[in-house]
């Protein structure tokens, strides 16, 4: 397998595979031709026909993609472009992390593949406009290609730092660290959150199976939880006591999210299998790891 990666964070979330055989990371910009910068990986080791294009690189900073669309026009519209080309050019299926942002102001629950699509960001748009160019490739060139609408994809090596981390990274980093949690508003508004290995095993199963016309899943865990619950959770599995204070609430902010996840099991068998309390516990469990051995690294 071949890692196409900007490192711009320094690649963190790959270190514990490097050295793997069988893989390797390369660093380049998805946004410009990938070719040039795969051809030494594929002279190597790795050479033979790609079978599949798993196209997760992406500007994810929603209010960065407010601050400056033109970037994230690049990241996520541009690049897609690229991954549709190389794509294209290997014969090889093409599948698309794109995003439940795309649906953006319906706050129809649970939300349909075929719900409205208000995006309210340039990361939405982009992430919807880089779909269309997906479906219109595969009717046009040929190109097997899916995209899968991910919700909130929490879980290890997640970085809790990063000021657009998701709502549980930041959650479960405060409690550990004895800091009040933070809620917007009432805290009655709702998230799909998704661990990790569900949509793992979601897209893995995309790169065999599931339409082929660029067509889109929604890959959520079919369920809804508040803002609050998930602050009481949190507590329970860290075993915090800090406050859980409220903040005015974000103008815009979306009242409810949770995926209608029945087509991704008629396309793909996805069953999501990690309720949110053994996610959140895995998640800690991660955490406390990762200090350790960052302790242990410093001494
Ligand atoms: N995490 C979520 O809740 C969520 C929800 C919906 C959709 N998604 C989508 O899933 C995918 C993965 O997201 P993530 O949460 O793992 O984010 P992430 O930021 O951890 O991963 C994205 C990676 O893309 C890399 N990257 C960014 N621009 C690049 C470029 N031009 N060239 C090469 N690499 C580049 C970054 O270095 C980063 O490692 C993204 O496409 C994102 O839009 C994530």
């Amino acid at each position: 397998m071949i890692v196409l990666e900007a490192l711009r964070r320094g690649g963190a979330n790959l270190a514990h595979r490097r050295g793997d055989a069988g893989l390797a990371v390369v660093q380049g910009d998805a946004a410009e031709p990938w070719g040039a910068a795969l051809a030494a990986a594929r002279r190597g080791a790795l050479a033979g026909p790609v079978a599949a294009v798993i196209h997760l690189a992406a500007q994810i900073d929603v209010q960065r993609s407010l601050a400056d669309p033109a970037l994230d026009a690049r990241e996520n519209l541009v690049a897609t472009l690229q991954a549709i080309d190389f794509a294209s050019a290997e014969g090889a299926r093409l599948v698309f992390a794109s995003s439940a942002a795309v649906y953006g102001a319906t706050d129809a629950a649970p939300t349909r593949e075929e719900s409205a699509q208000w995006p309210r960001s340039p990361y939405g748009i982009h992430k919807l406009a880089a779909e269309m160019h997906v479906r219109v490739a595969a009717q046009l060139r040929g190109l097997s290609a899916i995209c899968l609408r991910f919700f909130n994809v929490y879980g290890p090596r997640q970085d809790p730092q990063s000021p657009y981390a998701g709502v549980i990274a930041r959650f479960l980093r405060r409690a550990l660290a004895g800091e009040a949690l933070e809620i917007y508003g009432d805290g009655e508004q709702t998230r799909d959150f998704v661990y990790i290995d569900d949509v793992v095993s979601g897209v893995v199963a995309a790169c065999e199976r599931g339409p082929r016309d660029g067509s889109a899943l929604n890959l959520g865990s079919g369920r809804e939880h508040s803002v609050r619950e998930l602050a009481e959770r949190v507590l329970l599995a860290t075993r915090s006591e800090v406050a859980v204070r409220r903040l005015p609430e974000r103008r815009g902010e979306l009242r409810r999210s949770r995926a209608e996840i029945q087509r991704a099991w008629e396309a793909l068998s996805y069953a999501p299998r990690v309720g949110l309390d053994a996610g959140l516990a895995r998640t800690v469990g991660w955490m406390l790891g990762a200090a350790r051995t960052e302790g242990e690294g410093a001494r």
